[in-house]
This record gives C-alpha cells, structure tokens and sequence, in this order.
C-alpha cells in the first residue's frame, strides 16, 4: 500500500492507502475524495482531475508530459505544481505523497 495524503485548505488531511500501480485519480474515488471528478474515467481528456502536489513531493512525482500539459490549460487555476491525478502512478517512491486538492473543478 502507498499513503496519500489529501490537503485541503481549511479542512483536515484525508489520508488514505492506495495500491501500488493505481493512479491518485482512482485512489480518490475509492476513498470518497469527492473533489476528483474525473468526468473521462483517465482517459487524459477531462482536466477535472487536476490536483497540485507539494513543492516537497514535485520532483519525485515528476513533471506531465506534452499531452496532459495540454489538458492541463483547460484545468481551473493551473500553476506549475499542477498535474492531473489520473497521470501520477502510485509506486513505494510515492509513499506519503502530499496532494493538495483545489478550490474547483469547474
Ligand atoms: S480523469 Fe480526465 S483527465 Fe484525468
């Protein structure tokens, strides 16, 4: 299992175990984190999975490539901690990522 930690501005973290493999999208939806929408289900067509990671977890988690940079112009406020979460695999490098969840999708 590999911890995700959820940030919310305002709220308590939401710490979760997903499964090695799995995307933090899908650990989202099976952890009731219901500000992932993920209208495409991962199919890197939707932007409503945009997160931001940490500035500590930035490096390990990597930067999106060409692709989800596109569909990452349609997310709302994007910077340059933003990724989509369907696009970031869970591996034992990842254990206790922190992933902040943004104000919106829409
Ligand atoms: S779920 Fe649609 S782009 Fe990630």
């Amino acid at each position: 299992m590999v911890k995700v930690v959820f940030k919310k501005e305002g709220a308590d973290d939401r710490i979760v175990d997903g499964l090695e493999g799995s995307s933090v999208m899908e650990t989202a939806l099976a952890n009731d984190i219901g500000e992932i929408l993920a209208d495409c289900g991962g199919a890197l067509s939707c932007a409503t999975c945009h997160v931001y990671v940490t500035e500590e977890w930035c490096d390990r988690v990597g930067q999106p490539n060409v692709e989800e940079e596109a569909m990452l112009e349609m997310a709302v406020d994007p910077d340059e901690r933003s990724r989509l979460s369907c696009q970031i695999r869970l591996s034992a490098d990842l254990d206790g990522v922190e992933i902040i969840l943004p104000k919106s999708q829409l």
